[in-house]
């Protein structure tokens, strides 16, 4: 073991679109575990969009991260040293270490992962938190029925690439948006969707919509917000559903975008939208894991995982997520 740890701290709260400089490199001594406590080795780290929102102090659902702290993020971990009886050296755990290399913890809110079920990097992607929002986002508030048309955007990304998949293991029509033809002919080829729309192709997207769902749009995992979701939701059913998940194309907006109005449509049209967050459905998460785990044996569920390597790469991987470089779960791999 190295006798130095290094983390990623928040240095400034960004405006706009975060930078390098709002993030700072920290080299400090690997703490020593206390009584009840294990030290974790970071193995691998997960960025994700929620990230940016918790560097920014606005009024939101989660605690801000204070200037000079931690940035927080979920992680899988090796115990490396323990004085806690539930846990051993080289147990392998989910926890929320954080953007660092080592972290002590008292066992609470760690899980063990078997490394022989899956690869523990899924425990951050497809049988973690953003696979359990997309199979409780879409069956709690989408409600897909078969022959029905979904549409999800971000559809390359962690959450969007799963919605899709489940929407048609369950019998429905998936209709995926994204940026770019290589992740569209991914979305179609690999992961099997009935059509992928490339918002940055230029086209008029209400009309590729109507191409794509000549039957309208019955359920629309939203990931963007933004234009994109105007265009969907200009073109959704009576009685669809809605399940707004998240706004990424406006997490690095300094003043809140304007948009059409079409809350009188959902009127009309008896439209019910929603939005959740992963942690209002934890009571499902058990029976998703178990589902979604014999989905991906079986071949029916496929993810992809987009991986840097070393803390340093962490903050412009973050930066490049906002941007739409990544293409699949974005991991550091330490
Ligand atoms: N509610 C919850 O509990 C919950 C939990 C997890 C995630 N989320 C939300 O779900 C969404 C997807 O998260 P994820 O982890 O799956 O991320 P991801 O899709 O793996 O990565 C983000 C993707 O968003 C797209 N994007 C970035 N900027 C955009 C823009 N301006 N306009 C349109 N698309 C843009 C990019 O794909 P393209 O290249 O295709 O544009 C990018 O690859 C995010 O909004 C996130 O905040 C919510």
């Amino acid at each position: 073991m190295t006798d130095s740890a290094r983390r990623i701290v928040l240095a400034s709260r960004p405006v706009g679109e975060p930078k390098p400089s709002d993030f700072r490199l920290e080299v400090f001594p690997v703490p020593q575990p206390g009584p009840g406590q294990v030290l974790l080795k970071t193995k691998w780290l997960s960025l994700d969009p929620y990230m940016r929102g918790r560097m920014s102090d606005a009024p939101s659902y989660a605690k801000p991260v204070g200037i000079d702290e931690v940035m927080e993020a979920g992680t899988v971990s090796e115990v490396t040293a323990s004085n806690n009886d539930k846990f051993q050296n080289g147990d392998i755990v989910l926890s929320r270490a954080g953007w660092q290399t080592h972290a002590l913890s008292d066992g609470s809110g760690l899980r063990k992962l078997d490394p022989k079920l899956a690869p523990v990097s899924t425990a951050l992607g497809v049988l973690g938190m953003p696979g359990m929002t997309a199979y409780t986002g879409l069956m709690e508030i989408g409600k897909p029925q078969a022959g029905e048309t979904v549409v999800v955007s971000a559809a390359s990304g962690a959450v969007g690439a799963i919605v899709g998949q489940i929407a048609r293991i369950k019998g429905a029509r998936a209709i995926g948006i994204a940026g770019g033809p290589e992740k569209c002919k991914y979305v179609k080829e690999e992961l099997g969707f009935d059509a992928c729309i490339d918002y940055k192709a230029g086209k008029d997207l209400d009309a590729a919509l109507r191409a794509a769902c000549p039957n309208g749009i019955d359920v629309y995992f939203d990931n963007v917000g933004g234009e994109i979701s105007d265009a969907v939701l200009r073109n959704i059913n009576f009685f669809g559903r809605v399940a707004l998940c998240g706004s990424i194309s406006q997490y690095n907006a300094t003043t809140p975008p304007m948009g059409p109005r079409l809350l009188g449509t959902f009127v009309g049209k008896r439209v019910r939208a929603q939005g959740f967050i992963v942690t209002d459905f934890a009571s499902r998460h058990e029976a998703a894991m178990r589902q979604m785990g014999e989905w991906i044996r079986s071949g029916r569920l496929k993810y992809r995982e987009d991986v840097v390597q070393g803390i340093d790469k962490a903050p412009r991987a973050f930066i490049g997520l906002l941007r739409g470089e990544n293409f699949g779960k974005m991991l550091v791999k330490m």
